[in-house]
């Protein structure tokens, strides 16, 4: 029986423990805090963890040493590891390099974690320019707002979420975006900033299987709906434009530049009046339930096609993803703060047109804040059409039908 160890997960990572015990794989997940779980993922997808054979909890999933003791001492013979999680990606390569196992080029990780040396290296290898420049904190902005160009784009050199990530239109904003970002209380966020240009224009994500050095297999082209310029509310799957072709290769030629050869990857872009632009590279599988979306579009399973691929089971013959229908998730997110005070129901939702999952980020009785990053999430639908189009315009509508009926105040 081959066994799998999974260093924590994302959203779309919970999957794949049942994909596991479907296939008689043994899933290993380690992790060092399920409270994390709870904050990160809809309360009524817990149970997905329950699918993991075995799981670890150890002091510190950041802790090589540690992550190599607990597999020794609890685990035995290991056929792979990986991770769905952006904030153990790096752990997850050392680990795998450590151990002998098939994982992602470490060095890739870490260029592409960091969103100033990302810039420097995509144009050092002339793939783009993107005018970027680093401060150690946020406060030091202050000092030099009148060097800035205006609008430009703030965002933690390593972040996620979009936490920390605004538009600053003019020396005015500078003031109230450092009161507000000062003190991001989030694990991960790092407290130097990046200041880049602001890219205007659709923001847009390909999915990528890369099978080896410069081998990469795209699952397609999503659109990104997204308000407050840069909190993500929705997503549709397979995008298939005139631009297309040329989004997809800046996405692989990023991934070639830094040197991801093995593994999944979330390549982010804004397309701008002057073509592409990239935004970033997330070496593992789009979270937020982007992995469900790409499954109803190609029935395939990518979190499973992560696992065969460190099990050498994926073999490069052609295309391995099909488009067979549309698929597009979508989020109802609240500009008033308050309380919920009403909510229709998950199967009133799921009996609408096209809506395949609910997933409940916070119900009845909890307090919602304003909107400020992906956390902001009241609901979301998951939905499939004949194509994107159809797909989009179904959780379109579901999102509608439950701002219309809810109550929050
Ligand atoms: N230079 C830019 N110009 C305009 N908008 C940008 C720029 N950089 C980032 N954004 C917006 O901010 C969002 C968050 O930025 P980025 O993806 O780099 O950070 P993140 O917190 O790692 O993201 P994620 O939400 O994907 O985890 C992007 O999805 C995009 O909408
Ligand atoms: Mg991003």
């Amino acid at each position: 029986m081959k066994t799998i160890v999974f260093i924590e997960t994302n959203f779309s990572g919970l999957d794949t423990f049942k994909y596991c015990s479907e296939r008689g794989y043994k899933s290993v997940l380690i992790t060092d805090s399920f409270d994390r779980f709870k904050h990160w993922f809809p309360e009524s997808c817990l149970y997905k963890l329950e699918h993991a054979d075995q799981v670890i909890e150890v002091k510190n999933s950041d802790d090589i040493d540690e992550l190599t003791k607990a597999i020794e001492t609890e685990v035995g013979q290991v056929d792979a590891v990986l991770t769905f999680a952006e904030i153990r990606t790096k752990v997850t390569a050392t680990l795998a390099q450590r151990l002998g196992l098939a994982g992602s080029n470490i060095e890739a990780i870490n260029i592409a974690q960091d969103k100033f040396r990302f810039r420097k290296v995509i144009e050092e290898k002339g793939v783009e320019k993107v005018s970027c420049i680093k401060v150690s904190a946020i406060t030091e902005l202050v000092d030099i707002k009148d060097t800035l160009s205006y609008p430009c784009f703030l965002k933690p050199v390593q972040g996620h979420s979009s936490l920390g990530a605004t538009v600053c239109n003019s020396q005015d904003d500078v003031n109230d975006i450092v009161a507000k970002f000062s003190q991001i209380d989030e694990e991960w966020i790092s407290s130097a900033f990046v200041v880049e240009d602001f890219l205007q224009g659709d923001l847009v994500s390909v999915e990528i299987l890369t099978t080896s050095e410069g081998h990469h297999q795209v699952v397609g082209v999503s659109d990104r709906d997204v308000i407050k310029d840069s909190v993500e509310t929705g997503a549709s799957f397979p995008l298939d434009n005139d631009i297309r072709e040329i989004v997809e290769k800046k996405a692989c030629d990023a991934l070639d530049a830094i040197g991801y050869d093995f593994g999944p990857s979330h390549v982010e872009l804004i397309l701008t009046q002057q073509g592409p632009r990239l935004v970033e590279v997330n070496s593992r599988v789009g979270g937020s339930g982007h992995s469900v979306m790409m499954d109803l579009a190609t029935s395939r399973s990518i979190v499973g096609d992560c696992v065969e691929l460190c099990l050498g089971n994926i073999k490069e013959e052609g295309r391995l993803y099909p488009h067979v229908k549309g698929a597009a998730w979508k989020c109802f997110v609240s500009d008033s703060a308050g309380t919920i005070d009403k909510m229709p129901s998950v199967d009133e939702i799921k009996a609408l047109e096209g809506v395949e999952e609910v997933w409940l980020h916070h119900g009845v009785g909890e307090k919602i804040e304003s909107i400020d990053s992906n956390f902001s999430w009241i609901l979301q639908v998951m939905c499939t059409g004949k194509n994107q189009f159809d797909a989009k315009n179904n959780a379109a509508s579901a999102v509608n039908f439950v701002a219309d009926n809810t109550v929050i105040q």
